[in-house]
């Protein structure tokens, strides 16, 4: 590994799901440690993808500069895994190799910029002896150990704005307007959105709807005059049966031993995941039938996760980027810069990698938006 008194040279990447503040980290690390501390820098191209081939540029003053407010990430971003990395003769563990890169190109540490899935590529890198700190991104705000990351405040502006927007076609036309919101298995985006945008019913992966519910919460609005509802519902909201089947799916894959039984048990969860893709349209149909409303879809998608960061995400992005460079300044690895109010704390990424940060059903945005009247399914 490097020399102790050359000028410290730091790699960086961004994996996972584009997410609005990637480039204001990206910044916000480079500047520190390139004019604070005097460091060189240079980014891997697209993510681990970049990392395992070796393909890398130089990150000077002209090129952090300007990058603050732009959407997206400058590097590019993949969602490749180092131990399984997709080749023409299938998977392989590319963790050896990385290795080998990062000593021919005498790199000091590499900060990874991502997600929950970048938190366990992180963790493969430190198992391997590299010196490695993970920056938590992603709309979901799923990460654990850090009280929020950057992406989800933007991703909440944008579908708040979205349930305004509906509203006006929903009373309009007397509708129920169902808006598909992201959020993988964790319901922040939706929930936070959903009470911002003043969602009459908000429905979250983790508590399971029965239509029952949700319609007679509508069939009660209908009784007190209002003609239209708006409904927030998470990609991964599903209905009490459609979760029992998908989390006893999930079960059989942990349970799977032999490589044959792995294979079945994946195979029928991507069977059950693809056959309840759809649910939003199938919550809409029910809904007709179950109250005589008209009811609409309207799916958000990758419009969360594009353009300018909201100012929350530039703040969280420039202070975990700055204070990133801090740790590689002492020799702190094996971390990730977590926000714990206003500081930035480093947390073991033992702690953080294959864990997901679920709304827990005492939360106090579930229980303030029940006690403002807002149906949850259940
Ligand atoms: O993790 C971020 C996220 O946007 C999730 O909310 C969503 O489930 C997923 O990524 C979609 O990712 P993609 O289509 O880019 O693979």
């Amino acid at each position: 590994m490097a020399a102790k008194n050359k000028q410290k040279k730091i790699g960086i990447l961004t994996a996972g799901g584009d997410s609005p503040g990637l480039n204001a980290a990206i910044r916000g690390f480079g500047k520190t440690a390139a004019g604070h501390y005097h460091m060189e820098l240079v980014g891997f191209r697209d993510g681990i993808t970049g990392l395992v081939e070796n393909r890398f540029e130089a990150l000077d003053g002209r090129a952090l500069s300007g990058i603050l407010t732009v959407g997206g990430t400058i590097l590019g971003t993949s969602r490749d895994k180092v131990h399984k990395f997709p080749t023409a003769d299938g998977p392989v563990d590319m963790v050896p190799q990385v290795v080998q890169n990062y000593e021919k190109d005498g790199l000091d540490a590499i900060i990874m910029l991502g997600g929950g899935g970048t938190a366990k590529n992180a963790m493969r890198l430190v198992d391997a002896g590299l010196n490695v700190i993970h920056l938590p991104k992603t709309i979901d705000n799923d990460i654990a150990e850090t009280d929020t990351t950057f992406g989800f405040a933007t991703a909440m502006e944008v579908a708040t704005d979205a349930l305004d927007r509906v509203h006006s076609t929903a009373h309009s036309h007397h509708r129920i307007i169902l808006t598909e919101i992201m959020g993988h298995r964790a319901g922040w985006l939706t929930l936070g959105a959903g009470i911002a945008g003043g969602a009459d019913i908000i429905l979250i992966p983790e508590i399971p709807y029965t239509v029952n519910s949700v319609a007679a919460t509508i069939r009660e609005r209908t009784k007190r005059g209002s003609t239209f509802s708006v409904v927030a519902v998470a990609e991964g909201a599903r209905d009490v049966d459609d979760m029992a089947d998908y989390e006893a799916a999930r079960l059989l894959v942990k349970a799977a031993k032999t490589p044959e039984q792995q294979r079945a048990a994946r195979a029928h969860l991507r069977n059950v995941t693809d056959t309840q893709r759809e649910h939003s349209f199938k919550l809409a149909r029910e809904l007709e039938a179950a109250t005589g409303l008209e009811a609409r879809v309207t799916i958000l998608g990758y419009v969360q996760r594009g353009g300018s960061p909201a100012a929350a995400d530039r703040v969280l992005a420039t202070r975990l980027g700055a204070a990133a460079a801090d740790l590689v300044a002492q020799g702190h690895f094996g971390v990730m810069v977590a926000a714990k109010g206003d500081e930035a704390v480093p947390v073991p990424l033992e702690d953080v990698a294959g864990k997901t940060k679920l709304v827990p059903p005492d939360h106090a945005w579930i229980a303030a938006a029940r006690k403002v009247g807002t149906g949850l399914g259940d």
